[in-house]
């Protein structure tokens, strides 16, 4: 056998297991010290309880002859595909069912849609980016270019005439930066991508944090977007899934190239290699989009974002600049004294038992920031903010 040799251009480790390896150390030397994980952007606050209600029926008629499910649909459920078709109609972005699949999340969706790409197709991130989108793209060999987020364009890359691609990742709000890209800068890109018959891969994950309705939370909302874009969506940090699983994925039935409709060839991806969700998970999914289940997520959401204010009083007070925290659970900042990240990394934890994410993680342009989330308790968080003020 030949292993896949473009496995020999990945880093070693996945950038959160890196740092998870460098956290479990720190606590084996000392383990006194309470540390504050501010890292990965995972989840604190428990499920809704219209969704525990559900699981929980859910999980009961699973052991019942006359309501057991075995295998069924591995694109979803309609009673979820009908509860997120509402959820984008609440946003003035009308989806078909045949249009949403159900997956397990944004990340697994996000990897696997690249088999239905050809591996001659150029591919343009921004930089600094989530891993995922370069890493399952040099496991397949493709072509990467980037495009430069940094300070002067507030971390918001517009489309270059001269650049060529054919597969654009944008992720709004941004994961690692925060940034969120207004109907106008959307527009540009959409424009590009029916120009160069490009598909735009949209990183919807963080859409809920969004609190200013003068922003987009689709890329559907754009004019052009259903002839040229993916978008891909969790429950993850939306409704507190990360150990649940459950994502979708909106596949439009205009997407077309060289006359095959790139919905008909997910659904054979899907259908080949993907079981679906487990009934039991739909049901807790479909929870969340019920009113009550919607209230319940808005009220965690709220914590979450009044921690994110949290960090960013601490950074304005410290005189730092950011971005990030309002519209989005994480701040991405500038290292202190500009430090490179990686060594900030260091001496947050070694000085403050304070552990985020290096800038340089995401990629060259990331490696004098520094990323935090807002999704720890409002105790943890606070004493972060505090450690945050302490540096000198
Ligand atoms: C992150 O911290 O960037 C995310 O939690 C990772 C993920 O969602 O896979």
């Amino acid at each position: 056998m030949k292993i896949n040799e473009n496995y020999r251009n990945l880093n070693e480790n996945y950038l959160f297991a890196t740092i998870a390896k460098k956290v479990k150390e720190y606590k084996a030397a000392h383990p006194e010290k309470e540390i504050i994980r501010l890292g990965i952007g995972d989840v604190t606050l428990p499920l809704a309880k219209s969704v525990v209600a559900a699981l929980k029926k859910a999980s009961g008629e699973m052991g019942e002859k006359e309501t057991f499910r075995g295998y069924d649909d591995e694109q979803g459920y309609p009673f979820l595909k009908e509860a997120i078709r509402g959820y984008y109609g609440a946003k003035g972005v009308s989806a078909d069912v045949s249009e949403i699949f159900i997956g397990d999340g944004a990340k697994s969706d996000l990897s696997n849609i690249l088999d239905i790409f050809g591996t001659d197709n150029a591919v343009l991130v921004p930089n600094p980016v989530y891993p995922v989108y370069v890493d399952t793209n040099v496991m397949d060999g493709r072509k990467i270019s980037y495009m430069n987020a940094s300070k002067e364009n507030g971390f918001l890359p517009l489309p270059d005439k001269n650049v060529k691609a054919d597969i654009i990742y944008l992720c709004s709000p941004n994961n690692p930066t925060g940034a969120v890209y207004g109907r106008e800068g959307l527009k540009l890109w959409v424009d590009y991508a029916l120009k160069n018959k490009a598909v735009i891969l949209f990183d919807a994950a963080y859409e809920c944090f969004i609190s200013d309705k003068n922003l987009p939370a689709s890329i559907f909302e754009i004019e052009g977007a259903r002839e040229c874009a993916i978008e891909f969506c969790s429950l993850s940090k939306t409704a507190g899934f990360t150990g649940v699983r459950c994502g979708y994925t909106v596949v439009p039935n205009e997407l077309i190239s060289n006359g095959i409709k790139l919905n008909a060839l997910w659904r054979r991806r899907q259908a080949t290699k993907f079981n679906g969700v487990s009934y039991i998970v739909q049901r807790g999914a479909e929870a969340v989009f019920s009113k009550e289940g919607l209230a319940e997520i808005r009220e965690n959401i709220k914590y979450y974002m009044n921690n994110a204010g949290l960090i960013g009083a601490a950074l304005n007070k410290k005189g730092v600049y950011y971005t990030g925290g309002i519209n989005s659970p994480y701040i991405w900042f500038e290292c202190f004294d500009k430090m490179e990240s990686w060594a900030f990394f260091d001496y947050l934890l070694e000085n403050f038992a304070l552990v985020g994410t290096p800038g340089a993680g995401f990629g060259e342009a990331g490696k004098n920031f520094f990323r935090l989330t807002a999704f720890n308790s409002l105790e943890n968080t606070k004493l972060a903010a505090d450690r945050l003020l302490n540096i000198k």
